[in-house]
């Protein structure tokens, strides 16, 4: 991004809260106009007193002096409070943005962007702009006024003083430059360090059991010793960094204030006040936070900087599978449920290789479908094409003989009930992840598609039955018992086509038999899709359909497709053997 576009876009994060930093910035002025004034009273107060010592007006200098700079005070905490509660506003506002784009992006998206880059985008890059915004405006608008303000007043007062004494600052500036780069590279250092860290707890805890069966403690014990020796090392590094620049500062703001005690002292009396030597001396002081402060701004900026690149590049990336402007509106009680590929044709991005060669099927309203394969003959494929999980070509896959990708998305997500191949529950009850797709539904409704789903009984002998926390914070399911959950999941939705992908495979054939029997007795029949490898299970079904290298190749009953030579004949006779060893 051009770097006008990037502060552009820093304006428009700030544009809404344009109200508060523009309160935060007359702060500032404020503040930098008191601290410009205070040392003139007390300058005035030293002139007034060395000549003519009064003790009531000391007084009234004094309850003078402690209001202004407790007003100063106030100014400077609501500044702050200003200023960095917009750069927060920002930072919640551009975490909502962010996960409200990423919902509306397809799987395929997340595929190739992992999810610990994108949550490094949503939160330290996030926090970046934060501190960009908050700390940069703050210290900007802090540095400027503070020069603005103090330097004419110090020039006024003594020329040749100012000069000398400031002439260290630049230096002080560089310095602060300069470690401040060297901090952020070795604070990035830290951080990656400490990332590997955790990835290696992380995934030494998920493997424990095969770190055990291996035997591997010790070994997977120096590697982490390695790896937090290398934290160890970043830290003492960051650390002392820390440790040389700070002092640095230190020494040379008491170099300057030596320089003006030093040149001071002999003007004094003849070109030189000692209340103008006593102002230029907090004048002095007072510079200090602003030019350090202005080091580190830099650095920050050009933090935020990347950060800003990094976090709208996400925003730069269009849903590929959206709704056209005149997207066709459906609703689920009037869709009969009838499937018609033409000629659908699938390759995944930047791959040659066609995972769907050509499909053609017809699959009428109410039929219960079984396809067949091995594996990676493309069913998972064709089963994420038909509710638009990819991106497919328009005019291939009709849904009642309307062109899937003319549909409007919610409709037809919302006619085809899906269960992946991979099951996912969420961290939630049995209750709400049954209900997950309608979280109105009875409890009634809750319990009758468990019972098709035959998994109520088990659940029957959950802790808390239906409220069992499922997952990290609640009970572990088996295999079968998540594919179950997830299956009644499918089944509570109303949708008049389910899709099944392998979704009973840690199921029994028994089980998996009657839950298909169940699926095809309701009184209003769903067109029902499913893929497995159990054999004995798709013999159930109205239609097998037979796949191999990405096209259909066989079609018929179970009886048909027995009767004829072909892959169906052969998988058969090799799940017959299967069987047997059973
Ligand atoms: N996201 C993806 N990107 C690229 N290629 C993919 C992707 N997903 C699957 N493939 C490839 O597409 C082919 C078909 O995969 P698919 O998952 O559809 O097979 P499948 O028939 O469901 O297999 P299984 O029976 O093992 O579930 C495979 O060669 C696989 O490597
Ligand atoms: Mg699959």
């Amino acid at each position: 991004m051009s770097e006008s576009r990037r502060f552009i876009k820093l304006v428009a994060y700030l544009r809404p809260y344009w109200r508060d930093t523009t309160l935060g910035i007359i702060a500032l002025l404020i503040v930098n106009g008191l601290g410009a004034y205070i040392p003139l009273l007390i300058r005035a107060c030293i002139d007034k007193f060395s000549v003519n010592f009064n003790y009531g007006e000391i007084i009234r200098y004094s309850i003078l002096i402690i209001l202004l700079s407790s007003s100063m005070w106030l100014m400077r905490m609501a500044s702050r409070v200003w200023i960095f509660g917009v750069g927060r506003q920002v930072e919640y506002e551009l975490k909502q943005k962010i996960f409200e784009h990423l919902l509306q992006l397809e799987p395929s998206y997340f595929a190739t962007n992992t999810a610990g880059d994108l949550i490094s985008r949503a939160t330290s890059d996030v926090d970046n702009i934060r501190r960009l915004l908050g700390f940069v405006v703050l210290s900007f608008a802090n540095s400027i006024f503070a020069f603005a303000l103090t330097l004419p007043v110090m020039l006024s007062i003594n020329v040749e003083l100012t000069v000398a004494a400031l002439s260290l600052y630049p230096i002080m500036f560089f310095v602060v430059v300069l470690f401040s780069e060297r901090l952020r590279n070795e604070q990035t250092d830290v951080q990656e360090n400490l990332s590997d860290v955790s990835n290696l707890i992380q995934e030494d805890i998920s493997g424990i059991s095969l770190i055990k069966i291996y035997a591997q403690e010790q070994n997977e014990h120096r590697a982490f010793g390695k790896q937090n020796q290398k934290l160890l090392k970043a830290n003492l590094k960051l650390a002392k960094t820390r440790n040389i620049l700070f002092p640095i500062i230190g020494g040379l703001v008491n170099i300057s204030s030596l320089i003006i005690i030093w040149i001071g002292a002999s003007r004094i009396g003849s070109s030189l006040d000692v209340g103008d030597f006593v102002a230029l001396l907090i004048y002095i002081e007072r510079l200090v936070f602003p030019t350090a402060l202005l080091g580190f701004t830099i650095t920050a900026y050009q933090r935020g900087e990347v950060s800003v690149d990094r976090v709208e590049s996400i925003f730069n990336v269009e849903p590929k599978i959206k709704d056209e402007s005149n997207a066709i509106r459906i609703s689920r009680n009037e869709i009969k449920g009838e499937l018609t590929a033409k000629n659908l044709t699938f390759a995944y991005p930047d791959s040659e290789t066609l995972v769907l060669d050509k499909i053609n099927f017809q699959i009428f309203p109410g039929e219960t479908i079984a396809i067949v394969g091995a594996i990676g003959s493309g069913k998972s494929t064709l089963a994420n094409c038909l509710p638009r999980l990819l991106d497919i070509n328009e005019g291939e896959l009709f849904l009642d003989g309307i062109d899937i990708t003319k549909i409007a998305l919610t409709d037809l997500r919302d006619a085809i009930a899906y269960v992946p191949q991979e099951s996912f529950l969420f961290s939630t009850t049995i209750q709400n992840n049954i209900r997950y797709g309608d979280p109105l539904a009875e409890q009634q409704e809750v319990e009758n598609v468990a019972e098709l789903a035959q998994i109520s009984s088990e659940i029957g002998t959950f802790p808390q039955q239906y409220n069992t926390l499922v997952g990290e914070r609640g009970i572990t399911l088996s295999g079968g018992q998540r594919q179950r959950t997830a299956l009644a999941r499918a089944m509570l939705v109303e949708a008049p086509v389910l899709i099944l992908d392998d979704a009973l495979s840690s199921v029994d054939n028994q089980t998996a038999t009657q839950i298909l029997k169940n699926l095809s007795s309701g009184t209003k029949r769903k067109t029902v899709v499913f893929i497995t490898h159990q054999l004995s299970a798709a013999a159930a079904a109205d239609r097998i359909l037979v796949m191999e290298k990405g096209r259909i190749v066989q079609t018929g009953t179970q009886i048909e497709l027995l009767q004829q030579p072909g892959l169906y004949r052969n998988l058969w006779s090799q799940h017959q053997v299967e069987e047997l060893l059973h």
